[in-house]
C-alpha cells in the first residue's frame, strides 16, 4: 500500500524535530515536503538543524531538503496531510490558507484552537470531537485539527476516565522543561539553577482547553511554573470529586482506561501509574511504548474529600509532535483516506 504523503511546516524546532523522528519509519504516512524560516530554505535538514533531542537523527531525514512555504509546490508533491510546528502567529495565516486550499492540517499551534468548528482532539478522550471537521466543509475541503497545550494534554489523559466521578474543582502547579518554550528559548542565564513561576497565558490556555477537550465546567486553580529541566512536564493536581471515591478505585480506573484502537502511535495503556514515591520524573519523559507517548501517575493520595496525585507528559511527544500524528491516525482510520 502507498504511503500517505505529508508535509511538516516548522521542521527545524523542538516540536519539528519530533515530527521528524517519529515520522521517518511511520508505517502510514512519508515526509514529501518539509519547510523552516527562510534563513534555512534549499539547505539539507542535516546540515542546519540545531538537534535536541535525546535520540539519534533517524538517517532518512538526514539529506532532505528544506523548502519553501509553497502551497503549489506540495500539491505537486502530492502532499495531502499537513503538519505544523509553527510559532502561533505564524500559523495564523498558514493553517487558514492551508485548510482552504484543501489540505488536511493537523496543527500543535494555539492559532486555531479555540474556533467553534475547530476540535482539541486527544483521540483517546474525545474522539467524537473529530466531527467537527465535517463543519469546516470535510470531504469536500480542507480542514484543521489541533492538540491540546502540552500541559493540558497530561491534564486531560489523566482526568479522562475521572469525569464519571464528577470534576467539581482542579487545582494544579506545574513543574515544565524549558524545550516547552521551544528553541532557542529561554536564556540560559534565567533558567540556570533557577525557576520562573511565570509562562505567559498558560494558566489561561490550560483552564480553557480543558473545559472545551473533556466537556466540564470545573473551578481552576493553576500555577504554571518553568523550571531547569530539558524534557517533560510535571503537574502536581488536586481534584474536588462530586463523589466520594478511593484511591483504589481511582487506580483501577486508570488501569481500565486502554487504548481507543490499535494506532500505531497509541500505547496500549495510555495512563501508567507507579506507587514508588518517587515517581514520575522528567528523566522518564521518552519511556514508553512509543516513546514519550504514555502519561504516567504517582504519589496519589486522599485527603478530606479531595484526591491528590503527580503526572508527567512528554510535552514535545504526546504533548505535541506525536500527539498531532496519533491525531491524523484517528483521521484515517476513521474517513479511511488510505
Ligand atoms: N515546545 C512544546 O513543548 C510545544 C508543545 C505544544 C505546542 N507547541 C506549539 O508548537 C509550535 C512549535 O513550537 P516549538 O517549540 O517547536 O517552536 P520552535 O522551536 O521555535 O520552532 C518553530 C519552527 O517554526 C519555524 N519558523 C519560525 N518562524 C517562521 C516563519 N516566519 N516562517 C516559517 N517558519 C518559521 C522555525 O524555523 P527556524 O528553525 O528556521 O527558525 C521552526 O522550524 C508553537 O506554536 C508552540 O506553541 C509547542
Amino acid at each position: 500500500m502507498d504511503k500517505i504523503k505529508v508535509a511538516v511546516i516548522g521542521a527545524t524546532g523542538a516540536v519539528g524535530q519530533v515530527f521528524m523522528w517519529m515520522l521517518a519509519d511511520h508505517p502510514w504516512f512519508e515526509v514529501a515536503y518539509i519547510t523552516a524560516s527562510a534563513a534555512r530554505i534549499n539547505q539539507k535538514y542535516a546540515s542546519t538543524v540545531h538537534w535536541l533531542l535525546p535520540i539519534e537523527m533517524p538517517a532518512a531525514i538526514k539529506d532532505q531538503m528544506i523548502s519553501e512555504f509553497n502551497t503549489d509546490a506540495m500539491k505537486a508533491c502530492g502532499v495531502q496531510i499537513v503538519f505544523s510546528a509553527l510559532p502561533a502567529s505564524v500559523a495564523a495565516e498558514a493553517e487558514p490558507l492551508l485548510r482552504d486550499l484543501g489540505f488536511y492540517v493537523f496543527s500543535n499551534a494555539s492559532a486555531m484552537r479555540y474556533d467553534k468548528n475547530v476540535p482539541i482532539l486527544i483521540p483517546e478522550t474525545n474522539l467524537e470531537s473529530l466531527d467537527l471537521i465535517e463543519k469546516q466543509g470535510y470531504p469536500n475541503g480542507g480542514f484543521v485539527v489541533t492538540n491540546a497545550n502540552c500541559v493540558t494534554t497530561g491534564l486531560a489523559m489523566a482526568l479522562a476516565p475521572l469525569r464519571k466521578y464528577g470534576i467539581k474543582e482542579i487545582s494544579i502547579c506545574t513543574y515544565q522543561s524549558v524545550s516547552g518554550a521551544g528553541y532557542p528559548g529561554l536564556s540560559s542565564f534565567d533558567i540556570t539553577d533557577n525557576c520562573i513561576p511565570y509562562i505567559g497565558s498558560e494558566e489561561e490556555k490550560v483552564e480553557k482547553e480543558i473545559k472545551k477537550i473533556l466537556n466540564i465546567d470545573p473551578v481552576v486553580f493553576a500555577y504554571c511554573v518553568r523550571v531547569p529541566v530539558m524534557f517533560g512536564h510535571l503537574e502536581a493536581i488536586w481534584l474536588t470529586l462530586e463523589q466520594d471515591v478511593d484511591t483504589d478505585e481511582i487506580l483501577r480506573t486508570w488501569s481500565e482506561f486502554k487504548e481507543v484502537s490499535s494506532l500505531p502511535s497509541t500505547p496500549a495503556q495510555p495512563v501508567v501509574y507507579n506507587s514508588s514515591n518517587t515517581f514520575p520524573q522528567p528523566k522518564y519523559a521518552f519511556w514508553g511504548s512509543p516513546k514519550g507517548m504514555e502519561v504516567y501517575t504517582g504519589r496519589l493520595k486522599k485527603k478530606e474529600n479531595k484526591i491528590g496525585f503527580v503526572l508527567l507528559v512528554n510535552n514535545l511527544v504526546k504533548g505535541s509532535a506525536g500527539g498531532s500524528i496519533q491525531n491524523a491516525e484517528a483521521f484515517i482510520e476513521k474517513y479511511g483516506l488510505r
